[in-house]
């Protein structure tokens, strides 16, 4: 006799994706978000946003919610070449262009603000400064700059400055400064970057913080900044216009910690104190998921203490599919899943997901720097069915 729970799983439904959701405030159509991607397209001199960053994101309005591209806070948490700011006026002027544009096409936009710490390099900064950084200590790898001739270059990093203890209300105050810039520009909320080995990754993990001050030591002083940072961007916004992205075990800007468990723990017991409109986790198992192996242990216990603590929204990005995206909602291991490189090539994703549709496959070669090709030149459906075959399409989201 064949007993039910031995009969095989089901192909996910996909409708799980396209149920209706309340981000802090807002509420959103379906469960499909764009997740924030670097494209360094501002206008230089001044790091600006353009018309065509405009017509790129409105493109891409159909998304639940378009988290922006990492945005520098201050000419000090640069760190590339042609990535746009949200310090000068003309950059919140820039912005606001954008946000009417996605607005307009009935979009929503949170505004993702960046400090890149010790992730940079002498030539991106005021006065050919040293980056700073909580310790004087040099990540391996390059920075991307911009040459005398106008074009991209890496170079190595080089050993950052440590922030005195009197400078950190200082860079308390970059972060409230873009966050009131965003709400000057219309954006419908922030995102505070923790992730990624930038500057507040940098202050949680105990590889790249060596302080011996309130900023260092055990975890409720590495955190602080972080969490200074977010409150201040509270008082400006109200916690539920207020996420927070974080890369638990991610390794990237040579970031190590000696305890992820322990940080994040803390890190997402204390962020579900704030009730925020959502916190935004890097899945570190994308590769896995990807390929289809099974999810480390060490992972799935992580990301399972980290739903257990914190209770709002949770947003996971990174290796996902439309069925794998539908998977973890269902298994209620996520609310909302962010998709980079696939919303970076298809601007109507929500729609070809709701369609089985195909898609265009991303060009590496485009993704930084540029004007329109690889940036505003994917095709929606429409315009592939309407006018011309379709590009080469790449079935490996479904
Ligand atoms: C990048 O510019 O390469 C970049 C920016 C922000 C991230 C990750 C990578 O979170």
């Amino acid at each position: 006799m064949v007993v039910a729970s031995h009969a095989p799983t089901q192909q996910p439904s996909s409708e799980v994706l396209f149920q209706p959701i309340r981000i802090g405030g807002l509420d959103v159509p379906h469960r499909i978000v764009m997740a924030p991607l670097t494209r360094s397209r501002a206008r230089t001199p001044g790091n600006v946003p353009t018309e065509l960053m405009a017509a790129y994101y409105a493109q891409r309005a159909s998304a639940a919610l378009i988290i922006s591209e990492a945005t520098q806070v201050s000419m000090q948490g640069q760190g590339y070449a042609w990535t746009p700011g949200i310090h000068s006026r003309e950059q919140v002027e820039g912005w606001r262009r954008v946000t009417d544009e996605v607005h307009k096409a009935g979009g929503r936009m949170f505004m993702q603000l960046w400090h890149v710490g010790r992730i940079s390099h002498p030539a991106l900064q005021p006065d050919h400064m040293l980056p700073v950084a909580p310790s004087p200590i040099t990540p391996a790898g390059k920075a991307f700059i911009e040459n005398e001739h106008g074009e991209g270059e890496l170079v190595p990093f080089v050993r950052p400055r440590a922030l005195d203890l009197d400078e950190m209300p200082y860079l308390v105050r970059q972060y409230a400064r873009g966050a009131r810039n965003a709400q000057i520009a219309n954006a419908d909320g922030i995102e505070v970057h923790g992730a990624n080995g930038y500057l507040l990754e940098q202050f949680l993990a105990t590889g790249t913080n060596h302080r011996v001050d309130a900023y260092g030591g055990p975890v409720e002083q590495r955190a602080r900044l972080l969490l200074e940072v977010v409150e201040a961007c509270i008082a400006i916004w109200g916690p539920e216009r207020v996420g927070v992205r974080i890369s638990p075990l991610s390794t990237f800007n040579d970031i190590q910690d000696d305890n992820p468990e322990a940080t994040f723990s803390y890190v997402a017991e204390q962020l579900a104190e704030y009730k925020l409109a959502y916190l935004h986790v890097i899945n570190p198992a994308a590769t896995e998921l990807q390929t289809g192996q099974p999810i480390p242990q060490r992972v799935e216990k992580l990301l399972a203490l980290i739903r257990s603590k914190f209770r709002g929204v949770l947003m996971m990005a990174g290796g996902f599919t439309r069925d794998t995206a539908a998977q973890w909602i269902e298994a209620g291991r996520a609310d909302l899943i962010a998709f980079g490189r696939a919303f970076l090539a298809n601007p109507d994703l929500p729609e070809r997901f709701r369609r089985k549709a195909g898609f265009n496959q991303p060009d590496p070669k485009t993704f930084y720097g540029g004007g329109e090709h690889g940036y505003t030149d994917y095709p929606s459906l429409e315009q592939e069915l309407g006018t011309k075959p379709r590009p080469t399409v790449d079935t490996s989201w479904r």
